[in-house]
């Protein structure tokens, strides 16, 4: 096997799988409708286009001898936003690969298809999918079910993947370490709930482990379920002064849930090595050092930035694949 293409490549954890691939010895190819970037500046060979332009995405699958798929809509509230373009995003275009290519798939799904459940859960729990971002997943998860496929349900991530790509700061870990720095305070809605967390390099260790193998299914890949109270105090070691202010939750969180990684740990001998300390000092780095011009930008927030441009996404689809 020698050529990986990476589908949703130029994305936060885009970055991060790509470095590695390629540290390891493939060809790799980067297939990206750059929605949230102007450009794509990694050394890497790039295909700028649509998941959703089969014709252009079939010459570069002809290509390919192991698929790694992340293109997503991801979040819930930035699938909300237009769930006619999430499910032809998250789950035809998924369906359609699974239609129309034999070679190696790594797809990345989310653990938050499980939704919120009290005991900890393997791959052999109850889905429960609270959110179209977590049903499309979960549909787009049945389709590659005869294929060479496997599946990573992964934690919320956090932590800098690599030097170019999209740092995303919608996430748990990055958002508190970004509000600790701008705000001084962070606020803490209930802070029982659970949430399983992995660290982005972490994803990428998982795939480059499993481009070869014929590991096929769902594969859960956490470090650590942690309660968020306990992620705030967590945060505030790094930022001593800081205030922690707790807030009685009055609804349920949809994405309470603890998850087992033992079968990924047994299958393939999968620990991961980074830790949330670790991420939270590469955030912490990045802000101190101001190499974030705007932290309030919507870029760096999924639901924001596509709030703003989800239009303009279904309008030109294929006009701006084809200009490419
Ligand atoms: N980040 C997390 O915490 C997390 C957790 C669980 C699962 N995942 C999964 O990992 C994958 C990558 O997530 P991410 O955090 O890098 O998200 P991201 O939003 O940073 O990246 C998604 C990438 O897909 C591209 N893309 C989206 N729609 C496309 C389309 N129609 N055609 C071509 N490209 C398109 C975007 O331009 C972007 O580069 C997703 O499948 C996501 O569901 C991420």
């Amino acid at each position: 096997m020698k050529n990986v293409l990476i589908v949703g490549g130029a994305g936060y954890v885009g970055g991060a799988i790509t470095d590695l691939i390629l540290e390891s010895n493939y060809n790799v190819r980067v297939y990206d409708a750059l929605i949230y970037e102007d450009s794509f500046r990694k050394p890497v060979d790039f295909v700028y286009g649509d998941v959703r332009d089969h014709e252009k995405l079939s010459r570069q699958l002809d290509w390919a001898d192991a698929v790694v798929w992340l293109a997503a809509i991801v979040g819930d509230g930035a699938c909300q936003l237009n769930p006619e373009l999430t499910r032809e995003v998250n789950q035809d275009s998924v369906c359609w690969l699974a239609d129309n290519y034999n070679g190696r798939i790594v797809f990345m799904s989310t653990c938050s298809v499980y939704g919120a459940q009290d005991k900890e859960l393997d791959e052999n729990s109850p889905t429960n999918p609270l959110s179209l971002y977590a049903e499309t997943k979960l549909e787009a998860e049945k389709c590659l079910k005869h294929k060479n496929a496997i599946i990573f349900r992964l934690g919320t991530l956090f932590g800098v993947g690599d030097l170019y790509s999209r740092i995303r700061l919608d996430l748990v870990v990055n958002i508190l370490t970004v509000k600790a720095y701008t705000e001084g305070v962070i606020k803490v809605f209930g802070g029982d709930q659970f949430r399983p967390l992995l660290h982005v390099k972490d994803v990428a260790r998982a795939v480059v482990m499993n481009l070869e193998t014929e590991h096929k299914g769902v594969y859960n890949l956490q470090r650590q379920n942690v309660r968020i109270m306990d992620l705030a105090y967590q945060v505030r070691n790094h930022f001593p002064d800081i205030e922690i202010i707790h807030t009685d939750m009055p609804f349920q969180d949809t994405r309470n849930y603890r998850v087992s990684s033992s079968k990924a740990r047994d299958t393939f001998s999968y620990d991961s090595i980074h830790s949330i300390d670790e991420g939270i000092g590469e955030l912490k780095y990045l802000v101190e050092t101001q190499r974030i011009k705007d932290l309030s930008s919507i870029r760096y927030s999924n639901v924001a930035y596509l709030k703003e441009h989800t239009e303009e996404l279904i309008e030109k689809k294929f006009k701006k694949a084809e200009v490419a």
